[in-house]
C-alpha cells in the first residue's frame, strides 16, 4: 500500500527535491507550501507554518490519516555574519523562531492523530549541524540558535512520543546547493534528498532521538 507522507516547504529547494523523489517512488505525498505551484505528483496544501489555522485546515484535511511520515522542512536563516558585523534585530529573531521552532512544533502537534494510525508513523525534522553546539564556529546567531533548538525538540518529543509509536529524529541535509545553501555549496538537492529519504526510511523506535547527516554520519549535539 502506498505511504503517505506530508513534507513542509516544497515550493523549491530540498523540500520540493524531497517530495519529487518521494512521489517517483509511489507514496502519495502532500506538499505545503505558501503559494503553487507543487512537484509534478505531489499533491499542494497551501500553508504558512507559522499559520495555526492553516495548519489546522491542512491537518483536517488529511483527516483521518494515517500519515506515515512527517518532514518538517520548511525553514528560513535569517542574519548571517558576526556580531559587531552583521544586523541582527528582533524582527528577525522573531520571524527565525515562527518558522524554524514553533512551525516545526505547530505542525507535529496538529498531525499526531493522523500519525498515530499509521503502522510506523515517523517525524523528520529538517535541523542543521549549525545548531549543534559541539560544531559551533560562531556567527549566524539566529539560525544557529533556531536550529539547535529544533534538534532538541526533536530530543524531547522522542520521549514523549515513544509510548504512541511515533519514532522522531532530527537531520543536517549537508550544505546543499538551494537558494539558501548558495550556488558554492557541497551537494545539489538531489543527492541530499535521496540520502535524507533512505535515513527517514532507517527511523524507528531504536534510533528515535537521533541527529544525523544526510548520509548517516551522526552528529555530536
Ligand atoms: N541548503 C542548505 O545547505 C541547508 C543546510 C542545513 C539545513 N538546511 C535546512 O533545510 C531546509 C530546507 O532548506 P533549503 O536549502 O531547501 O531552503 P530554501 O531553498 O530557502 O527553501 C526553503 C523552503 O521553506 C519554505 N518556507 C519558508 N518559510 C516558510 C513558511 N513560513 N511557511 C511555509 N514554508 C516556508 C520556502 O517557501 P517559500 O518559497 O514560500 O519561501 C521554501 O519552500 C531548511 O529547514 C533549512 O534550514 C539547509
Amino acid at each position: 500500500m502506498a505511504r503517505t507522507v506530508v513534507i513542509t516547504g516544497t515550493s523549491r529547494g530540498i523540500g520540493r527535491e524531497l517530495a519529487r523523489q518521494a512521489a517517483a517512488r509511489g507514496d502519495r505525498v502532500i506538499g505545503t507550501q505558501r503559494r503553487g505551484p507543487a512537484p509534478e505528483g505531489v499533491e499542494l496544501r497551501l500553508a504558512d507554518v507559522t499559520d495555526p489555522q492553516a495548519i489546522g485546515a491542512l491537518a483536517r484535511s488529511l483527516a483521518p490519516g494515517p500519515v506515515d511520515l512527517l518532514v518538517c522542512n520548511a525553514g528560513i536563516y535569517l542574519g548571517r555574519g558576526r556580531i559587531g558585523e552583521a544586523a541582527f534585530p528582533p524582527e528577525a529573531w522573531a520571524q527565525t523562531f515562527a518558522v524554524n521552532v514553533a512551525g516545526v512544533f505547530m505542525t507535529i502537534e496538529a498531525m499526531l492523530p493522523l500519525l498515530e494510525r499509521a503502522e510506523r508513523p515517523r517525524i523528520a525534522i529538517i535541523s542543521s549541524q549549525m545548531g549543534s553546539s559541539a560544531r559551533a564556529r560562531g556567527g549566524a546567531y539566529i539560525y544557529r540558535a533556531s536550529k539547535a533548538a529544533a534538534t532538541n525538540l526533536a530530543v524531547n518529543l522522542s520521549i514523549d512520543l515513544r509510548p504512541r509509536g511515533i519514532a522522531v529524529g532530527a537531520y543536517h541535509p549537508g550544505w546543499v546547493r538551494t537558494d539558501m545553501g548558495g550556488s558554492g555549496a557541497e551537494i545539489d538537492p538531489a543527492e541530499s534528498a535521496a540520502g535524507l529519504l533512505a535515513r527517514f526510511e532507517a527511523l524507528d523506535l531504536s534510533r528515535s532521538g537521533c541527529f544525523e547527516m544526510w548520509n548517516g554520519a551522526p552528529i555530536p549535539f
